[in-house]
C-alpha cells in the first residue's frame, strides 16, 4: 500500500466521496437517506410509546378500570404496529438500494480508476511500485465499500436517532436530558482519545499488511534465487521482522478498539443509574420538573392519566421508565458509532489514495496530425479514404485552415536530442540520427548506455528536453500519440505476454488478423514450429507471462506479435537476446524479408545480428561516439572494432 500522505483533509475527502456517490446515483442517494431516517424513527417508536402505554393505559387502567382504556390501548398498538411496518419496509427498501448503490459505485470507481490508469504516462509507473497501485484497486476500494455499505448508513442512522432521542428527552425532562448530555460529553472525549489511538494503529496495520504481502509475493517470485543463494534463513528472518511489525500494530489497534466498547458501555451503565436516581427523586418526591412541555411537580399528575390537551408538565412514572430505556439506547448508539470510527478512518485514507490516483496528471497529447488511409494516384497525389487500402498518410491541418497530406514512409530523424528521466540527470546527449525508409539502424553499446532510452523517445513514452525528433518530416510532438504508436511496431526488451492463448497473444499486434496472418507472422518469427509442438498448438493457454515457455520462446512470440502489426517502423530491443544463434539467424532472415521497405531499429548484444545494418551507432554514456556501417567501423578500428574483435575472441 502506498503510504498515506502525511496530512490529508478527512472532511474534504469525505465530502468529495459523498459528492461522487451523489453524482453516480442522485435519486437513490436521497431515497436511501429517507429510508435510513424512517428506519431510525421505527427504532425510536417503542420508547416513546412505552411512556404512553404505562401512563395512559396501565396507570390509567388501575385508576379507572381497564375497560375505559381499551380504546387507547388499541389505538396505541395499531399506531405502533403501523410505524414498525413502515420502518421495516423502509429498511428493506433502503438496504436493497444501498446494495445497488454500493456495488454500482464501486464498479464506477474501478472503471474510472482503470480508465485513468490507461491514460497515465509511463513515468507514473516508474515512480510508483506496481504492488502499491494494485492495492488501491483491492484494499482501498474494499475499505470504501465498507464505508458506504455499513459505516456511513450506520452513522447517519445513529446520529439521527440520538438527535430525536435528545429532543424527546428535552420534551419530557430537562434535568434528565442534562444528565444524558454530560454522559455524551464523556463518551465523546473518551472516543476521541482512545479512538484516535486506534485509528492511528489501524492505518499502520494496513501498511504492515501490505508490506507483508509484498514481501511474500516477492519471495514467491524469487524462490529460485533464494534457494540458489541458500537464503532461506535470511528470508525467514526478514519476514519475521515484518510479521512482528504487523503483529505489534494489529495488537495496538485492536487493544485500543476493544477498550472503547467496555468504556462506553460502562458510561452507559453509570448514566442509567444517574437517570434512575434523578427520575426517582422527581417522581416520588414530586420535585419540580422542567421540560419543553412546561413546568410542574409529580404530585400534580402522578397516577393520573394526562388528559388530552393538558400541557402535561410533570415527570410521570411512565416517562421515567421510558427515560431509562432511552438512555440505554443513547449509550448503545454511541457505542455503535465508536465501533465504526476505525473503518471510517481507514476508508477515508483509502479514498484519499483513490482520489490521488484519479487526480494524477494524464499523459498530455497536443498532437493534431493524424494517420489516415489513403490512395495515391499516378501523379503521386494523396487522396484520403475510409477504406483500408494498405497506404497511409499523415493528415496535417494548418493554422490557415488548409490540409496537407504526407505519405507515411517511416523516415525518422533525431536532431541534437537531449533527454533525462529526471531533469537534472541527463541520459542522452546531443543525439542525432537519420534513418531513411527501408534502412536498418543498429544501436550497440554497454549496458546503461542509453539504447532503450532512444527507442522510448521515438514513440513518446517520454518527452525530450531539448532538440527535435521528426517523423516523415513532421515534428513528433504534433502527431497524435495513438497514431504515432500505431505506426511503430516494437519488441520491447522485457517480454510481456498476457493471459490467453498463443494465438490471442500474437493477434494482440493486429486485432482483426486472420488465422492465416497469425501463422504467417509466426513463420516469420520462426516461432511456428515450436508453437505447433505445444500441447494445443496455437490454442495453448499462456498464464503468468507465459511462464510455461522458455525465455527464447516468449521472445519469438513477441516478435511474431510485432511482425503481424505490419508497421512501417520497427524497433527490436534485444529481441533475440535469449534465442540461440541458429534460430536467431533464421529469425533475422525472416525479419530481413519483412524489413523490406521499413525502417528498423535494432538493439542487439550479438554483433553478428547488426552487421548487415545500414548504419551502426555506437553509444557510450548517452553519446553516439561512432557511426557508420560495419565495414567503415571496422576500418576505423575504434570501439566497435574492439567490441567486434573481442566478441569474436569470446565466441
Ligand atoms: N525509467 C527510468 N527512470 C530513470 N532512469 C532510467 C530509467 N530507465 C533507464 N534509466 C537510466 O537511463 C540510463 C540508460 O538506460 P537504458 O535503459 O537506455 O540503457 P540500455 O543501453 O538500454 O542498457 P541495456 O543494454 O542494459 O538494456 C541508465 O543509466 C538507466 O539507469
Ligand atoms: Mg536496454
Amino acid at each position: 500500500m502506498r503510504p498515506a500522505k502525511k496530512q490529508f483533509d478527512r472532511k474534504k475527502t469525505l465530502s468529495r466521496l459523498l459528492k461522487y456517490l451523489y453524482h453516480t446515483y442522485p435519486v437513490r442517494f436521497v431515497l436511501i437517506f429517507i429510508g435510513i431516517i424512517l428506519t431510525s424513527i421505527g427504532s425510536l417508536a417503542a420508547s416513546v410509546f412505552m411512556a404512553q402505554i404505562i401512563d395512559n393505559v396501565i396507570y390509567a387502567g388501575i385508576e379507572t378500570g381497564f375497560d375505559s382504556v381499551k380504546g387507547t390501548l388499541i389505538t396505541l398498538l395499531v399506531s405502533l404496529g403501523s410505524i414498525y411496518l413502515i420502518a421495516i419496509l423502509a429498511s428493506l427498501a433502503y438496504q436493497q438500494m444501498l446494495c445497488t448503490v454500493t456495488q454500482g459505485f464501486l464498479y464506477q470507481m474501478r472503471t474510472d480508476m482503470f480508465k485513468k490508469m490507461e491514460k497515465l504516462p509511463i513515468s507514473y509507473f516508474d515512480r510508483n511500485a506496481h504492488g502499491d497501485i494494485m492495492s488501491t484497486y483491492t484494499n482501498d476500494v474494499d475499505a470504501v465499500r465498507q464505508l458506504i455499505s455499513q459505516s456511513l448508513p450506520g452513522i447517519i442512522q445513529t446520529l439521527f436517532t440520538v438527535t430525536i432521542l435528545f429532543g424527546v428527552m428535552l420534551y419530557y425532562s430537562i434535568w434528565l436530558a442534562i444528565a444524558v448530555l454530560f454522559a455524551v460529553f464523556f463518551i465523546f472525549s473518551v472516543t476521541k482519545r482512545v479512538g484516535g489511538g486506534s485509528a492511528k494503529y489501524f492505518i499502520k496495520q494496513q501498511k504492515s499488511v501490505a508490506e507483508c504481502e509484498a514481501f511474500i509475493e516477492e519471495m514467491m517470485n524469487g524462490q529460485k534465487v533464494v534457494k540458489v543463494f541458500c537464503h532461506e534463513e535470511k528470508s525467514k528472518a526478514d519476514f519475521e521482522v515484518l510479521n512482528e511489525n504487523l503483529n505489534h500494530n494489529a495488537y495496538k489497534a485492536n487493544a485500543y478498539a476493544n477498550m472503547l466498547g467496555p468504556i462506553i458501555h460502562n458510561i452507559g451503565n453509570v448514566l442509567y443509574v444517574i437517570v434512575a436516581i434523578i427520575g426517582v427523586v422527581l417522581v416520588v418526591n414530586g420535585a419540580p420538573n422542567f421540560s419543553l412541555r412546561g413546568f410542574g411537580t409529580a404530585d400534580d399528575v402522578v397516577f393520573t392519566m394526562i388528559p388530552a390537551g393538558n400541557m402535561g408538565v410533570a415527570l410521570t412514572m411512565g416517562i421515567a421508565i421510558t427515560f431509562l430505556g432511552m438512555s440505554r439506547q443513547f449509550a448503545n448508539s454511541f457505542n455503535q458509532i465508536s465501533m465504526q470510527i476505525n473503518s471510517v478512518v481507514m476508508a477515508l485514507a483509502g479514498a484519499d489514495r483513490i482520489f490521488e490516483l484519479l487526480d494524477q496528471k494524464e499523459e498530455e497529447d497536443q498532437g493534431y496530425v493524424t494517420l489516415v488511409n489513403c490512395n495515391i494516384d499516378e501523379n503521386g497525389n494523396i487522396i484520403e479514404t475510409d477504406k483500408h487500402t494498405g497506404h497511409w498518410a499523415w493528415k496535417h491541418p494548418h493554422g490557415d485552415g488548409t490540409l496537407t497530406y504526407t505519405e507515411l514512409k517511416g523516415d525518422i530523424r533525431f536532431f541534437d536530442v537531449n533527454f533525462g528521466y529526471y531533469p537534472d540527470k541527463i541520459v542522452l546527449h546531443d543525439v542525432s540520427i537519420y534513418a531513411k525508409p527501408g534502412q536498418k539502424i543498429a544501436f550497440v553499446g554497454a549496458t546503461g548506455a542509453g539504447k532503450t532510452t532512444i527507442t522510448n523517445l521515438i514513440n513518446r513514452f517520454y518527452d525530450i528536453q531539448d532538440g527535435k525528433i521528426r517523423y516523415d518530416g513532421i515534428n513528433i510532438e504534433k502527431i497524435k500519440k495513438s497514431d504515432l504508436r500505431r505506426s511503430i511496431g516494437i519488441v520491447l526488451q522485457d517480454t510481456n505476454l498476457f493471459t490467453g492463448t498463443v494465438k490471442d497473444n500474437i493477434r494482440y499486434g493486429k486485432l482483426d488478423a486472420t488465422d492465416e496472418e497469425i501463422y504467417q507472422a509466426a513463420k516469420i518469427a520462426n516461432a511456428y514450429d515450436f508453437i505447433t509442438r505445444l500441447p494445443e498448438g496455437f490454442d495453448t493457454m499462456l498464464t503468468g507471462n507465459g511462464s510455461q515457455l522458455s525465455q527464447g520462446q516468449r521472445q519469438l512470440i513477441s516478435i511474431a506479435r510485432c511482425a503481424i502489426a505490419d508497421a512501417p517502423v520497427m524497433i527490436l530491443d534485444e529481441a533475440t537476446s535469449s534465442i540461440d544463434t541458429r534460430t536467431e539467424a533464421l529469425v533475422s532472415k525472416g525479419m530481413d524479408g519483412l524489413m523490406h521497405g521499413r525502417t528498423v531499429f535494432v538493439i542487439a548484444h550479438r554483433l553478428s545480428t547488426v552487421q548487415n545494418s545500414n548504419a551502426i551507432m555506437v553509444l557510450d554514456h548517452g553519446r553516439i561516439i561512432e557511426r557508420g556501417d560495419h565495414d567503415v567501423l571496422i576500418q576505423e578500428k575504434g570501439t566497435y572494432y574492439q567490441l567486434y574483435t573481442g566478441a569474436f575472441e569470446l565466441e
